[in-house]
């Protein structure tokens, strides 16, 4: 008999492959070696935005006595949080529907918390951010996992539709997508509200709408960007500034109720999110990054730059036989392993020193993913060894002459 609750076991049990590889593998041998190119984690490889170090330091200094007090959702943050997602969503969201939380990590926990009883499912499609399935275990949830469909990963609305029973209650869309970098269109979304509309009459009963939307601000060649909130409205939207500030140390985040829900369900859910946030155990921010908030609202990592490392890697690749899935969004890439062999492929860029995320722990074992957080040197220090990586494996299938 275990001594841990059946819930933990199971999250464990979820993120075992994530685990290994972080703890227990090569890479963890190498992890913060300068010498490796590290492209797996989301993680800075350059110093942090100025903008966003003046800010903590100047709200790390106390104004009044109060200034390290307890601090919940704040009136002050969730009003300007309001104005500036109507602004950005064209949407009209009030100082209530926004609960400020410490990263998207907590919001989608929240979110859990907040809509899933014990039994419940959960609908996602894979491949996917690892994180999904042991955070619905750990909420007693059951998860419920459809695939991406085809070459270019679009959301399989029928395989989400037949996935459905009726005890689902939430469905979760990232977008844009991590792993793929795939956004989708504002086409896709209404008919996914639709089949969601035509579900949960079906099935006598609401099924919510997730949408994780980290990446929002993180697209490319101006690419449109629909929010799920906008378009069905039993949405809550996870947000973290983890990826636009390029700082996931540093916990700040929200999640938003859809201003089109209507006001009976919005009101239960506004009055739910206090007890949900502290019930879980303070999933708020600290108080220097609610100061904050209004000066890192602005800030970026350089678009720019990223989007010359995507264009840069991208075309490399591409040269030297990988296939790419060109991102529209979000600070990766999402390949295919050459010769379909994953493990292989990733042990010979790892005896290089390159290191990729590999596709096993997002449900793709012939996939892998690369983080264009990367340093300029890291990518051209990586370059030939991937076209020599791909090389080697193309000459290895060859027959004899
Ligand atoms: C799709 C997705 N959702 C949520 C998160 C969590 O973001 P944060 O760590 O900033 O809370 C991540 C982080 O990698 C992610 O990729």
């Amino acid at each position: 008999m275990s001594i841990t609750s059946n819930r933990v076991r199971a999250a464990a049990y979820s993120f075992e492959p994530i685990r290994q590889f972080y703890f227990y593998s090569r890479y963890a041998d190498r992890r913060g070696d300068p010498d490796i190119c590290d492209f797996t984690f989301g993680n800075p490889h350059e110093m942090p935005l100025p903008g966003l170090v003046e800010a903590i330091r100047h709200y790390a200094v106390p104004h009044n006595k109060d200034w390290f007090a307890y601090r919940a959702s704040e009136p002050e943050p969730q009003t300007f949080m309001a104005e500036r997602l109507s602004q950005e969503l064209s949407l009209s969201f009030e100082p209530a529907d926004i609960a400020l939380t410490n990263g998207a990590m907590a919001a989608i926990a929240v979110a859990f918390r907040l809509l899933l009883d014990p039994g419940e499912e959960a609908i996602f499609s894979l491949p996917a951010w690892f994180c999904y399935e042991p955070m619905l275990l750990a909420a007693d949830a059951v998860p419920r996992t459809v695939r991406l469909r085809g070459d270019r990963f679009d959301l399989d609305l029928s395989a989400i539709e037949a996935a459905i029973s009726p005890r689902t209650r939430l469905v979760i869309i990232n977008t844009p997508h991590n792993p793929t970098g795939r956004i989708y269109s504002r086409d896709q979304l209404t008919d996914l509200a639709d089949l969601l509309n035509r579900a949960s009459e079906r099935i006598g009963r609401r099924i919510f709408l997730l949408s994780d939307e980290p990446y929002r601000r993180i697209r490319f060649d101006n690419h449109d960007f629909t929010s799920p909130a906008a378009v069905y409205p039993w949405t809550v939207v996870a947000y973290s500034y983890g990826k636009v500030l390029l700082a996931p140390g540093q916990r700040l985040g929200y999640l938003a109720l859809s201003p089109l829900m209507p006001s009976s369900d919005k009101q239960a859910l506004q009055s739910s999110l206090f007890a949900a946030q502290m019930a879980l155990g303070w999933c708020f921010p600290n108080a220097v990054m609610q100061y904050a908030l209004p000066d890192l609202e602005g800030l970026s990592i350089d678009m720019h730059a990223l989007s010359a490392k995507r264009a840069w890697m991208t075309e490399a690749l591409e040269r030297a036989g990988y296939e790419v899935l060109r991102p529209e969004g979000t600070f990766y890439l999402f390949c295919k392993c050459p010769g379909g062999d994953g493990g292989r492929f990733w042990d010979a860029l790892a005896g290089r020193d390159v290191f990729v995320m590999p596709g096993s722990v997002m449900g793709v074992p012939d996939h892998f993913r690369i983080s264009l957080t990367a340093s300029e040197p890291m990518i051209e220090r990586s370059l030939p060894v991937f076209a020599e990586v791909a090389q080697a494996i193309c000459d290895a299938r060859q027959p004899a002459a």
